[in-house]
């Protein structure tokens, strides 16, 4: 039995969007507690797999811990570090490497998305990225990984190296790591297509809401987002076959802690010329104390970076017995 812990990760690729807030952030404030050890981290590991320029790379790092910090990430509950600062993350995800299998990382579909049709020409790391995040998990004995829905398959991953590493050492070394997937803001789409996802790269910024847009981008974002033509349904139900619909009443519960049942019935019958601007404020009330203290943090760099100093030598207080004791299981 292992003590329970959450991990979980956000890459520095680009500004935070609302995705990224209700699909991870917003739900880890939410988990930490006295019971419950939390360990939350920026993946720039990851981020390289796809080629950043140095110093946005480096801003970027320092504007998601300022994302963290300001949604309320407190870095005395919560071990809050920078990935690559924790050598272990690298160490650990090779001999995953040579645990997990070929055909596995074939099945990947973000990979396919990713690669689209140029899988020879993308970087080896895009392909093993799925180990490299089950070393992340793996390597604090990560018990629960609350993600957005897009992650549920690497989730599944990990569980399968645990699963194979304890099997081929005849060990009882790595927990099976449960994905923490629940509520309506786990799959949050662009605002332009409501069948594919809001993200930090790959969709145009109008299709995205960014959480340092000042309030009239976030209004104007919602007012052009792509609606159908029926004002909202009686019941969710009505919903089914809708999915731009879908996404702005999910958007509306995840932000303001309702359900959909609940959002539909205060709007329904409502027309998407009320529904929006209404929606918008929500967004601008909520976000808006958010990204004026991620401001105020990031006036500071230097000491978002003491911050995460502190955090990584708390992660690495967690990672090195346990990379020790690995390399021992394996011979090394
Ligand atoms: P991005 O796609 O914005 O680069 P990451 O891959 O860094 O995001 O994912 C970081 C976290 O944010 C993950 O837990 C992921 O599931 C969550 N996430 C990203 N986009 C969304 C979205 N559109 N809806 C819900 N959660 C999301
Ligand atoms: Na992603």
């Amino acid at each position: 039995t292992f003590t329970p812990r959450v991990f979980s990760g956000i890459k520095p690729s680009g500004g935070l969007t609302l995705g990224n807030y209700l699909g991870a952030i917003k739900r880890w404030v939410g988990m930490q507690s006295d019971d419950m050890e939390t360990v939350f981290c920026m993946v720039d590991l990851h981020a390289i797999t796809v080629w950043q320029d140095p110093a946005e790379l480096k801003n970027a790092t320092r504007e998601l811990a300022a994302g963290y910090l300001a949604s309320g990430i407190d870095p005395e509950k919560s071990v809050l570090f920078n990935q690559s600062q924790v050598p272990e993350h690298a160490q650990l995800a090779w001999i995953f490497n040579c645990v997990a299998r070929v055909g596995w990382m074939n099945r990947m579909t973000q990979f396919k998305d990713k690669a689209g049709k140029n899988a020879e020409k993308v970087s080896l790391g895009l392909y093993a990225y799925p180990s490299l995040m089950a070393a992340d998990i793996l390597l604090y004995h990560a018990t629960h990984v609350p993600v957005g829905e897009d992650q549920k398959q690497h989730v599944e991953l990990t569980r399968d190296i645990a699963a194979k590493f304890n099997n081929d050492y005849k060990v009882d070394f790595f927990p099976i790591t449960e994905p923490v997937i629940e509520g309506p803001g786990m799959r949050v789409m662009n605002l332009r297509d409501g069948t594919k996802k809001m993200s930090k790269s790959g969709v145009s910024d109008m299709e995205r809401i960014n959480m340092l847009d000042d309030a009239d981008t976030i209004a104007k974002k919602f007012k052009k987002a792509k609606s159908d033509a029926e004002p909202l349904p009686e019941t969710v139900e009505g919903l089914v076959g809708r999915p731009e619909a879908k996404n702005l009443v999910d958007i509306y519960a995840s932000l303001s802690d309702a359900t959909p049942q609940q959002v539909i019935a205060e709007y329904s019958g409502a027309q998407w010329g009320k529904f929006k601007p209404a929606l918008a404020d929500l967004a601008v009330t909520k976000l808006s104390p958010i990204s004026d203290e991620m401001k105020r943090l990031m006036d500071d760099p230097a000491e978002i970076d003491r911050k995460l100093a502190r955090g990584a030598q708390r992660a690495r207080e967690i990672a090195t017995p346990i990379l020790d004791r690995t390399y021992d299981i394996v011979g090394l």
